[in-house]
């Protein structure tokens, strides 16, 4: 049996499971610049006046396990390294102290608008999570040279039954910009693909791009969750990380249909609310 000690630089935020419905002003629900109407809103805003902390406190679980990694560097998911930083949310991974574990942090979300501060050889990832098999993910690798050219977008698994990667199911998307600069990420979970989209600018010029993966859409209910880790893989994340590295975050914005909320009472609501139009959003 190997033994694995913790690395030193994780956080992780997962999405409260008593969820949060926005339904007071948009009853019949909210239209997303694409037509698709959703029941139900998470609207975290970290750079709001009463402080990021407060945002997270409102919606979030802050991860606090120890996840063992086949490098022998554990992740030490840390509630400190989720702080307050640049008048916004900050998760950190922490420079490698040799104790075994890097600290670290999860979240998860939909739209976001994130950069990364200090490049350190950490991943950063929002994704969607139920299992192995049931997962969508957007990563970025702080350690590849050009990693500001860099996202990875994965509906799990990425790799083919031999272990080559799947390029139906994996994609890389290479463009001209800089995680140093904020950029919104985005991806759109729907019953038949997953489209996953950036909206950033490159010394002021705007940079789009649009990905969708037709294979291994998740069908299970997951949770949302944004990570910052390292585990010394030589072949991922690289490290440990030798200084402290932060991704800072400005918001996140979750719009979902839910069991908590069917479709017949959602329809309910809305006729009591007089059938108004959705919120556009
Ligand atoms: C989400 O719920 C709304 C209202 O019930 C429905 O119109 C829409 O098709 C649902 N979206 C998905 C992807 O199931």
């Amino acid at each position: 049996m190997a033994s694995f000690g913790p690395l030193s630089a994780l956080v992780a935020l997962l999405l409260s499971s008593s969820t949060q419905v926005l339904a007071q002003s948009c009853a019949c629900g909210y239209k997303d610049s694409n037509g698709q109407v959703w029941r139900e809103a998470i609207v975290s805003d970290f750079t709001q006046a009463s402080g990021a902390l407060a945002a997270v406190d409102a919606d979030w679980i802050v991860a606090a396990d120890l996840q063992e990694q086949p490098t022998g560097i554990s992740i030490q998911y840390a509630t400190a390294n989720v702080l307050e930083h640049q008048d916004a949310l900050g998760l950190k991974a922490s420079a490698y102290d040799n104790s075994g574990s890097v600290k670290s942090v999860v979240f998860g979300e939909t739209i976001l608008r994130l950069c990364l501060t200090e490049a350190s050889n950490i991943h950063v990832g929002f994704f969607t999570y139920f299992s192995d098999t049931q997962e969508q993910d957007i990563e970025f690798l702080s350690s590849d040279s050009d990693y500001y050219q860099h996202l990875y977008y994965t509906n799990q698994p990425g790799q083919l039954p031999n272990s080559d990667p799947d390029p139906d199911a994996a994609k890389l998307v290479a463009n001209r910009r800089s995680y140093r600069t904020f950029g919104v990420h985005r991806f759109d979970w729907l019953p038949t693909k997953t489209v996953y989209s950036y909206a950033g600018s490159n010394n002021g010029a705007p940079i789009t791009s649009t990905t969708t993966i037709t294979k291994n859409v998740p069908t299970s209910s997951a949770e949302f969750v944004l990570n910052v880790w390292s585990n010394g893989d030589p072949l991922f994340s690289k490290g440990p990380p030798t200084a402290d590295a932060i991704a800072t975050v400005h918001y996140v914005h979750l719009y979902f249909n839910s069991t908590t909320f069917s479709a017949g009472s959602f329809n309910t609501a809305c006729s009591a609310a007089g059938s108004i139009a959705p919120c556009s959003v």
